[in-house]
């Protein structure tokens, strides 16, 4: 018995979410910005309420609670021991990875990553005048794999800053101790500092495939490495906006802050307040929710790989679904599977933004009656 309810949520038709507002007065099930449906855990609604309650709302630095709440959390859900000093608390991942981007090598550098990927990778280089270096991502039966001749051939093009998403949106992969160890060895061989972001790694399925934070393999790759992650995707509180890096070398963390001043604001306070209670008293909530995606995450497979033309690929971690549309597109002679699946009543990603034209990516992070409709849509789209 499931002691929390994901059958249902809060009605957010016509509330403040980008993801609904797209769709406001047409019959589209909107299931593409990477947030859930779901209210967020008890513990954090308690805890902003204290502090709502509390009534003054100054400057507030991480207070010591808050970081033994991150510091005991990463240790308990992930195996990895950090230190105090080495947390840069920041107000988003994004913000994390453009600072990264700026504060590693010069202008006109390259930064790698592997494609598809989560949009904002491929454009940070540009915004911090680097060049984007990347290499696709190969399909070998129903996983995601590195390429790996032609990513070590690819980061040897004046390449400084290794981005690795991980787990992986879209693919869903959760990268394995071996895969790990031969990007950190790649990056020694080319004295490459790696920015990893960890975002969806609450999020993991699959028990068999668990979260390793690269930085964790060893001392030396965690001196070359800024890990970034947030309670943002796996309590569902992204628009709190609190998120912090994870930078054990000394020195690579003062590079790191130089490229922060002046723009990058403190964390707000609710942000800060739903971070400590999330990480401290919400395993049981991330639990119950996984089970549901797991769930949810099954179905899509059944019913997406029981159709013609297209297919999916199992999901490791995240709550997102990455569908090959290639061989229905060229068969119905449609350009672009997003559109399609619009007209019919879905609201996916668009797979050309991460990449990938020809596939789209479906975001199950909601009730379970919801994702059935989005499926059935999806099938009569199909049919
Ligand atoms: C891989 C990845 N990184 C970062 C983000 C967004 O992070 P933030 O909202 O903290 O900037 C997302 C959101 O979907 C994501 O999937």
């Amino acid at each position: 018995m499931n002691p929390f309810d994901f059958s249902t949520g809060p009605d957010r038709a016509g509330s403040d979410s980008i993801k609904w507002r797209r769709y406001a007065g047409r019959d589209v099930i909107p299931m593409w910005v990477a947030d859930m449906d779901f209210a967020a855990p008890p513990p954090v609604l308690d805890a902003l309420r204290a502090r709502l309650d509390h009534g003054v709302f100054g400057y507030a630095d991480p207070w010591p609670s808050v970081l033994e709440a991150v510091i005991e959390g990463i240790a308990r859900d992930h195996g990895w021991r950090i230190e105090p000093d080495w947390l840069v608390w920041l107000p988003g991942v994004v913000t994390g990875f453009n600072i990264a981007a700026r504060a590693v090598g010069q202008p006109g550098d390259g930064i790698f990553t592997a494609t598809p990927v989560y949009p904002p990778f491929l454009h940070a280089p540009a915004h911090s005048d680097r060049r984007l270096v990347t290499t696709p991502l190969v399909q070998n039966g129903t996983r995601w794999e590195w390429d790996w001749p032609a990513t070590e051939a690819a980061v040897a093009d004046g390449v400084r800053l290794f981005m690795l998403c991980n787990p992986h949106n879209p693919v869903g992969r959760v990268f394995d101790r071996d895969e790990l160890t031969r990007i950190a060895a790649l990056a020694e061989r080319h004295n490459l500092v790696i920015c990893s972001d960890e975002i969806h790694c609450g999020l993991v399925l699959d028990p068999a495939t668990p979260h390793i934070p690269i930085a964790a393999l060893d001392e030396s790759v965690a001196r070359r490495t800024i890990t970034l992650m947030a309670p943002s995707k796996t309590w569902n509180i992204p628009a709190l906006y609190c998120a912090f890096a994870i930078i054990p070398d000394a020195a690579l963390r003062t590079r790191y802050k130089r490229a922060m001043a002046g723009i990058v604001p403190h964390v707000n306070v609710l942000g800060l307040t739903a971070t400590e209670a999330a990480y401290r008293d919400c395993g049981p909530w991330r639990e119950a929710l996984i089970d549901t995606l797991r769930a949810n995450a099954a179905r899509v497979v059944e019913v997406i790989d029981a159709l013609p033309g297209v297919a999916t690929t199992p999901v490791e971690a995240t709550y997102l679904a990455w569908i090959d549309c290639r061989d229905f597109l060229q068969a119905r002679g449609i350009a672009n599977a997003a559109a399609h699946f619009e007209a019919h009543g879905v609201g996916l990603s668009d797979g050309k933004d991460f990449g990938l034209p020809g596939f789209v990516r479906l975001n199950f992070g909601c009730p379970p009656s919801r994702l059935e409709e989005g499926l059935a849509r999806i099938a009569r789209a199909v049919a």
